[in-house]
C-alpha cells in the first residue's frame, strides 16, 4: 500500500525474507546481467512492485530498464518509481521558483550559511488569493463542523493517496483528521479548500498546522503542512501550485516563513530522506490482500510462525500513559530529540494533544502511548507511542480495509548511559512490546521508517523492507543535509542515525 510517487508516507508492498540480499551480490548498476534466471525469478517474487512495473514494459525495455539499475537496490526491495521521478531542476516549473534550495545547491551548501533562503516583507504580502480556475473558487474549512470534518474526510478516502497499482488508498479516519488538524495553536484559515463554484463539492485541499523544529541548534517556527489533495477529474491542471502558494501566503499573513513537508516523490531539494519498514503482525492477512509476497521456498505456515508474537509484553513497568505522565514524558522526550539535527520542540500543551488519548462516545482511537514506570522508584524511564492509519483495500473479495500502526515518538533514558549498547538492547525490548500491543489492538502491520533510532531494531524485530522511500523537505530554509538512518544501499545503518528527530503524519 502507498505512495512511493506520491507521498511516500503509507507502505508499498513490503519486500519479506530478502534471503536473496545477501552482500556477496554484486552492487555495481548493470550487475542483473549476470543473474541467472532462477536468480532473476526469485528477484522478481520477492520483489512485486518491481515485477508489476516491469510487467507493464515490453521485453526489451524491460531487459534494458533491468541492466541498469543496481542489483544491491533491487534486491533491498525498492521500486523503479523510488528512483526515477527526479527531473532536472529546470523541469520543476513551479518549484523552480519557490525558496527552496536547487539540487545543485548540495555541492555549495557546506560554504552557504544555515538559515532562511529568501526574508518575507510582511507588507508585501497579498492579502487576496490568487484566482482560480474557472467555475471554482476559495474556501476555508470549518473542521469542529462534523459536515465540513466530513467533507474533507470523503475527498481524502476517494482521492488521496494510493500505490503505484492502486491497490491501497490510505483511510485517515474522521477522528484522525480532528487529531492532526486541530493540534494547540491550529488555524482555520489554515485548512485551505477548494470548491465546484456550483455544486458547492469540495474538490482540493491543503492544511498545515503550526508547530516548532530545531534544525541543529536553530529554533525554528514552522507550519507542518499535510493532506494536498486534489480531486482525480482535476489532475494536471497546475492546480497544485496554486493551493501552495495559497497555504504560503496565509502563512506569511501569520508572520510564519518556513514549513516541513514530507512527499514520495524527489522535489528539490530533500533535506533528509528515510526509508519505510513493516513488521508483519497479522502475515496471513497481508498476504492475501496483496501487501506480503510469499517468498521464494518459504510456506504460509512458516510465515506465520516467523511473525508470531508473544502474548505478554516484557518490559516490567509497562503500562498506557495517562495524563499524570505528561510532565515525566515531556522532560524524557525534549532531551531525547535534542540528540538529532532536525526534531520537533514540543510544549506541554502539545504532549497531552499527541500523545494521550481521551476516549470519546463514538470516536475511534488514534494513538496509543505506553510508559514505563521504574517499579521501585516510580519514575518514568522510557515511552512509546504508535497511531493508528488504515487503508483502503481496493477490490479485494476478503478484505476492506488494512489496519496499519505507525510508530511515533517513543523515548528512553538509557540513551543518556555511556553504554551504547544498552539503548539497542533496551529499544528492542520496548519495540517488540509496543508490537505485542499493536497486535493485541487488532493492527495487521507495523510501520516505521528509518528516522529516529531506528536502525538500531528494525532488522532484528522481523521489519522487512518496503519499496517506498520518505523525503522531508524543508520551505523557506537551508541547512546541510541530514541522515536518514539509511547508507548508500538504502538500508539501515546505525551509523547513520541521529538525523531526523521528526514524525509526520
Ligand atoms: C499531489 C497532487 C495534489 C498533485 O496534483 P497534480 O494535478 O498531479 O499536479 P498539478 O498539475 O496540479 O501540479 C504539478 C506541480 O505540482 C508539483 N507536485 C506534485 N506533487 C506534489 C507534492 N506531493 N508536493 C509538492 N508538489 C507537488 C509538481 O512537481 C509540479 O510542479 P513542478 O512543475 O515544479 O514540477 C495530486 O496528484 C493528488 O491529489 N494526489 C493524491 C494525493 C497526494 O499524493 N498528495 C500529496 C501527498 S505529499
Amino acid at each position: 500500500m502507498s505512495d512511493s510517487k506520491n507521498k511516500g508516507k503509507a507502505p508499498e508492498r513490503r519486500e519479506d525474507d530478502n534471503d536473496s540480499s545477501s552482500n556477496s551480490v554484486p552492487s555495481s548498476g548493470g550487475a542483473t546481467k549476470k543473474l541467472s534466471a532462477k536468480m532473476l525469478e526469485s528477484l522478481m517474487e520477492s520483489n512485486p512492485a518491481l515485477k508489476n512495473e516491469l510487467a507493464s514494459m515490453d521485453k526489451e525495455t524491460a531487459a534494458k530498464t533491468l541492466a541498469n539499475m543496481d542489483v544491491s537496490q533491487l534486491l533491498t526491495g525498492l521500486s523503479l518509481g523510488s528512483t526515477k521521478n527526479q527531473k532536472d531542476m529546470a523541469s520543476y516549473k513551479f518549484w523552480q521558483t519557490q525558496p527552496v534550495p536547487r539540487f545543485d545547491d548540495r555541492a555549495t551548501q557546506a560554504a552557504a550559511p544555515q538559515g532562511p533562503i529568501k526574508m518575507i516583507d510582511p507588507e508585501k504580502v497579498s492579502k487576496t488569493p490568487d484566482a482560480l480556475l474557472e467555475g471554482f473558487e476559495w474556501c476555508t474549512l470549518d473542521l469542529t463542523n462534523e459536515n465540513e470534518l466530513r467533507e474533507l474526510y470523503e475527498l481524502l478516502n476517494n482521492h488521496y493517496v494510493e500505490d503505484d497499482n492502486a491497490m491501497f488508498r490510505f483511510a485517515y479516519s474522521q477522528s484522525f483528521l480532528h487529531w492532526a488538524l486541530m493540534s494547540p495553536g491550529w488555524k482555520k484559515e489554515w485548512h485551505v479548500g477548494v470548491r465546484a463554484t456550483k455544486s458547492r463539492k469540495l474538490v482540493a485541499s491543503i492544511c498545515g498546522v503550526p508547530t516548532e523544529l530545531r534544525v541543529r541548534g536553530d529554533r525554528i517556527k514552522v507550519t507542518e503542512i499535510n493532506f494536498l489533495c486534489i480531486h482525480k477529474k482535476l489532475r494536471s491542471k497546475r492546480l497544485a501550485p496554486v493551493l501552495i502558494k495559497e497555504i504560503t501566503r496565509r502563512c506569511y499573513l501569520e508572520g510564519i516563513y518556513q514549513a516541513i513537508y514530507t512527499a514520495g516523490i524527489i522535489l528539490p531539494t530533500p533535506v533528509s530522506s528515510c526509508r519505510y519498514y513493516h513488521r508483519a503482525l497479522d502475515w496471513l492477512k497481508l498476504y492475501e490482500v496483496g501487501f506480503s509476497p510469499l517468498p521464494h521456498g518459504s510456506t504460509k505456515a512458516r510465515q506465520i510462525s516467523k511473525n508470531h508474537l508473544p502474548s505478554t509484553t516484557a518490559t516490567p513497568g509497562l503500562r498506557p500513559m495517562e495524563s499524570k505522565d505528561i510532565d515525566a514524558v515531556h522532560d524524557l522526550l525534549e532531551r531525547y530529540l535534542l540528540r538529532f539535527d532536525m526534531n520537533q520542540a514540543f510544549t506541554r500543551e502539545e504532549i497531552d494533544h499527541w500523545l494521550v488519548y481521551k476516549p470519546q462516545a463514538g470516536k475511534e482511537q488514534v494513538v496509543w502511548a505506553y510508559v514505563v514506570e521504574d517499579p521501585d522508584t516510580h519514575k518514568i524511564t522510557d515511552f512509546v507511542s504508535f497511531y493508528n492509519l488504515e487503508s483502503t483495500v481496493i477490490d479485494n473479495p476478503k478484505h476492506g480495509v488494512v489496519r496499519a500502526a505507525y510508530l511515533y515518538y517513543y523515548a528512553s533514558e538509557t540513551a543518556f548511559t555511556e553504554d551504547k549498547s544498552a539503548l539497542k538492547s533496551r529499544l528492542q525490548m520496548l519495540m517488540n512490546d509496543a508490537l505485542i500491543c499493536a497486535r493485541q489492538a487488532k493492527f495487521d502491520v507495523f510501520n516505521a521508517l528509518t528516522s529516529h533510532d531506528n536502525p538500531l531494531f528494525l532488522e532484528q524485530l522481523k521489519f522487512g523492507a518496503g519499496d517506498g522511500q520518505l523525503h522531508f523537505y524543508l520551505f523557506n530554509y537551508r541547512t546541510a543535509a541530514i541522515a536518514g538512518g539509511i547508507n548508500d544501499k538504502n538500508l539501515p545503518d546505525e551509523k547513520k542515525m541521529g538525523g531526523v528527530g521528526v514524525v509526520m503524519l
